[in-house]
């Protein structure tokens, strides 16, 4: 299972894992987490600003915590998406009756959307899962306004390495055996953190960003696990991506 985290052709294997974990998944993040993971996404929806009061597109949406905290805000319309429709079941109760949510299955690589279409994009603990990064990212790009922002919460690969060694063992010891013990999918938290060993920096996601329209700055959360990147899009720009047959820049 661990090998998968880096394959190009993951993206199959990685939906059918999360529709297997969905109806544990919240419950293991608030172990793991010890309850950090709700108030990272709090601050994850501070980061988007005025836009979040626009249109706004959850992608990898999963369980939908950050669409009901955009819900809970005011957001005017929120489009979740993810590609596990376990994930987004497991999540629909959140939301109270008639809230403005659109709810779609799809693939962030190839978003149902039109062209600057959401003023606001966020992301939560989803694009390491994501192969062929780069085109997501355009999709981002294309769907965003000008002067739209992308806020985007997750584990990067860390740049010093006594923080690289902490997190591997953490990656590689707890979150499988805890993950495992409340999920029933111990294969399913190997994954999950091996996935972060085999992500990119925070810097070369910043990098991919910029070069794909989006000016991308970021910063660590506090404790120093998680991070927040967030970007503006730039006015209109052609973008031509090209694939590389990896995912980092
Ligand atoms: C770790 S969960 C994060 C869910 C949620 N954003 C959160 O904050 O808890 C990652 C989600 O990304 C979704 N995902 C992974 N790859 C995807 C892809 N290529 N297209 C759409 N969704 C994807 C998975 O189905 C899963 O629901």
């Amino acid at each position: 299972m661990p090998a998968l985290a880096g394959s190009p052709d993951r993206a199959p294997r990685v939906r059918e894992m999360f529709d297997q974990i969905a109806p544990r998944y919240d419950l293991a993040n608030r172990v793991l987490s010890l309850g950090l993971d709700q108030w990272w996404r709090r601050q994850a929806i501070a980061a988007l600003k005025d836009c979040a009061q626009g249109d706004v597109l959850d992608l990898c949406a999963g369980t939908l915590d950050l669409t009901a905290m955009l819900v809970a805000g005011g957001t005017r319309q929120v489009h979740a998406v993810d590609f596990a429709e376990e994930m987004l079941n497991a999540g629909r109760a959140k939301l109270p009756p008639g809230a403005p949510v659109q709810i779609v299955s799809a693939d962030a690589r190839d978003l149902p959307l039109p062209a600057q279409s959401v003023d606001g994009i966020i992301c939560g603990f989803g694009l390491r899962n994501v192969p062929e990064l780069h085109r997501a990212i355009a999709e981002c790009a294309r769907v965003l306004r000008p002067g739209g922002r992308l806020v985007v919460l997750d584990f990067f690969v860390p740049q010093s390495a006594l923080s690289r060694a902490l997190q591997a063992s953490y990656n590689r010891v707890l979150v499988p055996a805890i993950g495992g013990l409340v999920t029933g999918f111990r294969d399913a938290y190997s994954y999950l953190g091996s996935s972060i060993d085999a992500f990119m920096t925070r810097g070369e996601f910043e990098a991919l960003c910029t070069s794909l329209g989006i000016t991308a700055r970021g910063r660590e959360m506090l404790p120093p696990v998680a991070s927040l990147v967030v970007g503006i899009r730039q006015p209109a720009t052609v973008v031509t991506v090209q694939a590389t047959g990896q995912d980092k820049p």
